[in-house]
């Protein structure tokens, strides 16, 4: 499973991919809000970073097909690595399908339904994001709406990667893996949780308080 930065921070960005931890980012408009610099320079700045084989993604605001394809269109001539992101709306089918015939990447995000993700996938979506945290929060399973989408996209032979999104902690992760999701993006800290084990630090820390006893 791949797994990318759910952040525009650029010190995140940095750290995570020279850790080897991401081969993309994706981002939403709040994200971007969060880092107080203008949304193209934000943008430019995450591409400088990350590598040839990666990708980033990033959301447009119109809610009329006609404003999605214009944004979706300037978002992609930046960089062959951007995936434009659509809210799952009726609307943002139509500029998925507009898009995606222009051979433009889209990933149909905010998707809180398997049906959403059949409609995305047949419009020709290379991407559709469940939101696994968000179903959490409202009392639902946001991992067994991914378990739903792996089976169906599996049982029809549909080829559009599953990108689960919203990703609170790390048994979401692990979780995610077994199940055979694409990808799973999350924030810095969660890689971060991922990596993180008492046990190791303090066999690191014995490894190097034994070796003082061998002979210099
Ligand atoms: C990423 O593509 C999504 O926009 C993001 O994961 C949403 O996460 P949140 O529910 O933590 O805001």
């Amino acid at each position: 499973m791949r797994i990318f930065l759910d952040s525009a921070n650029i010190d995140e960005v940095k750290k995570a991919y020279e850790m080897g931890a991401i081969t993309g980012v994706t981002t939403n408009p709040s994200i971007i809000s969060r880092e107080n610099k203008k949304f193209d320079d934000v943008l430019g700045e995450i591409l400088d970073v990350m590598g040839e084989e990666t990708l980033v993604f990033a959301e447009v605001l119109a809610l009329d097909a006609e404003g999605m394809i214009k944004e979706g269109l300037a978002l992609a001539a930046k960089s062959p690595n951007i995936v434009v992101k659509i809210p799952a709306l009726p609307e943002g089918l139509k500029a998925v399908k507009a898009l995606s015939e222009k051979g433009i990447k889209v990933c149909v995000t905010v998707c809180f339904a398997a049906t959403q993700a059949i409609l995305a996938a047949n419009a020709g979506a290379s991407f559709v994001a469940p939101f696994v945290g968000r179903l959490d929060d409202i009392g639902e399973n946001g991992l067994n709406l991914c378990a739903d989408i792996r089976e169906i996209f599996d049982a029809q032979g549909i080829d559009t990667k599953i990108v689960a999104a919203s990703v609170r902690h790390p048994v979401h992760v692990t979780e995610l893996a077994r199940m055979g999701i694409d990808i799973a993006t999350m924030p810095f800290k969660v890689i971060n949780q991922m990596i993180a084990n008492p046990n190791t630090d303090r066999a690191v820390a014995g490894f190097l308080k034994d070796w003082e006893k061998v002979p210099k």
